[in-house]
Formats: structure tokens, sequence, C-alpha cells
């Protein structure tokens, strides 16, 4: 038995997937295929999604009119510590303290107010309290890494963490995660629901990570990196960060109906 899971994924090295990841980098700056913003769902250098990711295209049916625009959380599920992932315990946990605040609009510009973010990470170890994550760095236990908050009058949404470490995976062999918090938003409706993850400026794994590369278009992956903002800094406190995110039009797929005087029939 091999010390890997996967023996296909643990074949290739990371410059196998490194030479992939920049063949296909290349292939999209000379193409005309007009602008991806989104990850690639077929992105072989992704080898750990090759079985599982979606080879359909999504069959599109118009919402429930209450899911366009009923909130799914509001004030009274959320306690206002839950944004602080350093006060969840009876101790400090160990790493960088950080603040990370940013703005949700949606695809209008309108802010998306009071509605759900949810944050996930690893520690600064680059470990997270899972099961399926064994590799041998050191749980803190003064850290949990889960967060959660509203989004305030502005849209506005601020979490107080800990810089995550980047961790290994079995993508391939020596496979590194860049830093990252995971985010989950609740828009205004359901279908407005966003996962995705932003990442630290500068870090030295971007080139190497085939989840980070998946967004072929490079303007489209720098809106992934957060921008150090010393203004959120606090003097000998925390570093600050800065990210913020669009989600979709706001009831979109209600206009196109209305537009078109056909509601209920899926498109
Ligand atoms: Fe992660």
């Amino acid at each position: 038995m091999t010390a890997v899971a996967s023996s296909d994924a643990a074949a290739s090295s990371q410059a196998d997937v490194t030479a992939e990841i920049e063949t296909i980098a290349a292939a999209y700056a000379d193409g005309a295929a007009g602008i991806e913003t989104q990850p690639r769902l077929d992105y072989p250098p992704y080898r750990s999604s090759l079985l599982r990711h979606p080879t359909k295209a999504p069959q599109q049916a118009d919402p429930e009119g209450v899911e366009l625009w009923a909130p799914v959380f509001g004030e009274r599920d959320l306690d206002g510590s839950e944004a602080d992932l350093t006060a969840q315990h009876d101790g400090e946990p160990i790493g960088e303290r950080i603040v990370v605040e940013g703005r949700v609009v949606d695809g209008d510009g309108r802010p998306v107010r009071h509605q759900l973010v949810e944050v996930w990470q690893a520690n600064a170890a680059g470990r997270y309290i899972h099961q399926r994550d064994q590799h041998p760095a050191p749980l803190d236990p003064h850290f949990t890494g889960m967060g959660r908050c509203l989004t305030d009058a502005d849209g506005v949404y601020r979490f107080t963490t800990i810089k995550p470490g980047p961790y290994p995976w079995r993508n391939h062999r020596n496979a590194w995660r860049p830093a990252h918090i995971h985010f989950s938003l609740f828009g205004t409706e359901f279908t407005q629901r966003m996962v995705t993850q932003m990442y630290f400026p500068g870090d030295p794994l971007f080139a190497l990570d085939p989840i980070y590369q998946s967004v072929v278009d490079p303007a489209a992956r720098a809106r992934l990196v957060a921008t150090y903002d010393h203004e959120l800094t606090q003097p000998e406190w925390c570093t600050g960060y800065r990210w913020d995110i669009v989600l979709t039009g706001a009831h979109r797929t209600l206009m196109e109906a209305d537009a078109h005087a056909d509601a209920g029939v899926a498109r």
C-alpha cells in the first residue's frame, strides 16, 4: 500500500502539473474565446476533480417566487461574536491576527444588506479540524476556523481571525494550497448563493496551484486576492486585508421571465 491513496494523482509531479497549467494559460492567452471569469470545471491539472466535476450543462429553472427575495438568515440567527474567530475559546489562538473586511454588492452594484457571510479556514499551521485532514501539523485548541456574520446596511462584512497557513493536499506529489479563506455568501435571494475562496497577496504558491489556476483569466484570478490595507491595520493589534465581493445580478431570472412574459417556463 502506498502512502498516497490515489496512485494516478501521485504519479504526477509538480513539474507535470505546472507544465499543464502553463500550456492551458498560453492557449487561453492566444485564444479568441472571450473572457472566462469562472473556474473551469474541466481542468485536467486539478486531478482530484476529474471524476467529480459536472460534465453536463446545468438545467436552469426559474426559482420559486419566494426564493427571489426571502432572506435565508437574519439577525436572530447569529451571535455577533461569531465574526471573531480568535475569541471562540478560553485562550488566544497561535498565529498572525488579522482583520478581513469587504463590501458585498450585487451585479448591479447595489449593496447586499444584512445577509449571511460564512467563512472557514485552516489554522496558522495549515491544519483543519476535520477527520480527513491528518497531515502532521498541530491543531490549535483555541481555534476552530469557522465564523459568520451579516453584512451591514452598506453591505460590509468584517471578520477577525488568524492568517491561515498553506497546506498539502493529494492532487499530485508535493501539492500545496496557497493560504486561503473559504467564503459562502447568501445574497438577497437563494439564486445568488456563492461559494468561493479568498487568497493573500504575494503567495509564492499561486503559480503552482491548479485550483487557483483553474480560473484561467488573469484579471479574474487577481480578483480572488485580497489587498493589504493599512487603514484596516490596528496599532499593536492586527494587520488588515480588504476583499470586496460581487454576487450575480439580483432577480435576474425573474426579470428575464417578466421581460418575456413567460414566467414559470424553465430556461
Ligand atoms: Fe481549504
